[in-house]
């Protein structure tokens, strides 16, 4: 028989233990970087005062040390459902790693394969990389989003833009090497079907690049289910600290040389992959965030990690993420709901408020500055924010212009129904 799950805790419980949201701002800018908790932030100082020492020694900080990055590499496995934990490359950003990864497919040419597929509608991050391959000769196609002419049987309203994984499939061919794209656009908030683009990609033996980089604040992808080859998302907007992973399976891993020095051999995943040392502290609070998510499942004392079985490990982390998706389908409904009774505002990307999606919702209001309204709204202590966010081309694409963009409005599980009524309340005042 299963045991019952332990319960969650409450609102309340959650939003304690973020000591930023103690602030009087109501913080609706998390697709730009999400708060930490307070055992993220600890895990990082009690790293930083105890055991802040090279990698490599057998004294007992030094063995520490080396500890908490394999943890951190461990986390991240955790977090994706990766295999193991050489699957898993560390470093500052996304946009560095998908810059990484693209010089090293440069070195690693295919001559009967030189076409890569790049979704437009993402974050540059994982368009421009690409983009400049076709400067070193390769062929690059633009895979970009839709205005989906017909309303789907799902409920998805007319005239939506969407990132259609069926557009892709004309793009392909048995020359494609590569195609990348977004889990989630940073703008239209819609979940892709990753799964789909990878086997239509596979089937052309193509890979895949997935930026995970707006889906994992709400959601713990498993790449083994997804089957993608790569896989990109940035930690500091996961409750921890500015860094980035990359997954990569270790076929994907194997078929590229790696830039770091030649003395370290091939094989040394991910070791051939992480430029010089990876930053110690951000590790310490990846790893913090195991204790969080414990926490958010219910768990009563905080079981060790790398000692216990991968199931349960698994299973925690399920469990904390679906706490996160259950809090945010309650905000995100209030939001979409209101904003898609407005006649003057209209809602960029898919208008439903189910779980197909994730809480960034961005508008514009019709006739009026995305930037005047966002700079009133900040000044009124409203955290939200204006612009293209780096997804320029998508912007340009709709239509807009890309300086003054979208109002974007982005929650995570932390968030209140009691500041999305803020905003509302707000934002009917300064529409009336
Ligand atoms: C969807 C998406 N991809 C990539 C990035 C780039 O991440 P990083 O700042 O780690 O390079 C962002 C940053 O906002 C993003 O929203």
């Amino acid at each position: 028989m299963n045991t019952p799950a332990p319960p969650a805790p409450s609102l309340d419980q959650i939003r304690a233990q973020f000591p930023a949201l103690s602030s009087s701002t109501a913080f609706l800018d998390n697709a730009g970087g999400s708060h930490l908790p307070r055992c993220v932030i600890d895990a990082m100082t009690r790293y930083m005062a105890e055991s802040f020492v090279q990698l490599g020694g057998d004294y007992p900080e030094s063995l520490a040390a080396a500890e908490n990055v394999a943890g951190a590499h461990d986390m991240v496995k955790l977090l994706l459902n990766a295999h193991d934990a050489g699957e898993v490359v560390l470093a500052q950003s996304t946009t560095s790693l998908c810059h990484l990864l693209a010089s090293c497919y440069e070195r690693s040419p295919r001559p009967d394969r030189n076409e890569i597929v790049v979704c437009t509608a993402g974050h540059e991050a994982n368009i421009g990389a690409w983009m400049k391959l076709a400067e070193r000769g390769w062929v690059v196609r633009e895979w970009r989003a839709e205005r989906d002419c017909k309303s789907d049987t799902r409920g998805v309203a007319q005239g939506s833009w969407r990132i259609l994984p069926h557009t892709l499939r004309a793009l392909l061919s048995e020359r494609t090497r590569l195609a990348t794209f977004p889990h989630v656009s940073n703008i239209l908030g819609e979940i892709v079907d990753a799964a789909e683009v990878a086997a239509m990609a596979h089937s052309v033996g193509a890979k895949v690049v997935c930026d995970g980089v707006a889906y994992v604040p709400h959601r713990a992808p498993d790449v083994a289910r997804l089957g993608v080859d790569w896989y990109v998302y940035s930690t500091y907007k996961v409750y921890g600290p500015h860094a980035a992973a990359l997954f990569g399976t270790r076929e994907a891993l194997a078929e590229l040389e790696g830039p770091n020095h030649y003395f370290i051999p091939r094989d040394r995943v991910p070791y051939k992959f992480e430029l010089g040392g990876v930053n110690h502290e951000s590790c310490a609070s990846i790893n913090g965030l195991w204790e969080y998510l414990c926490f958010l499942a219910g768990e009563a004392t905080l079981p060790a990690r790398r000692d216990g079985t991968r199931a349960r490990d698994r299973a925690i982390v399920e469990r904390a993420f679906g706490v996160m998706e259950r809090l945010e389908l309650a905000t995100q409904s209030m939001l979409i709901e209101w904003l898609r009774a407005r006649r003057d505002i209209d809602i960029i990307g898919p208008t439903h408020a189910d779980a197909r999606r994730v809480p960034t919702v961005s508008f514009v209001v019709r006739g009026q500055s995305s930037r005047a309204l966002a700079t009133r709204a900040n000044r009124d202590g409203l955290a939200i924010r204006y612009g293209h966010f780096y997804s320029k081309r998508l912007v340009e694409s709709i239509g807009l212009e890309p300086d003054d963009g979208v109002v974007r409005v982005s929650l995570v599980h932390y968030s209140s129904p009691a500041e999305v009524t803020r905003l509302i309340e707000w934002l009917e005042r300064a529409l009336a």
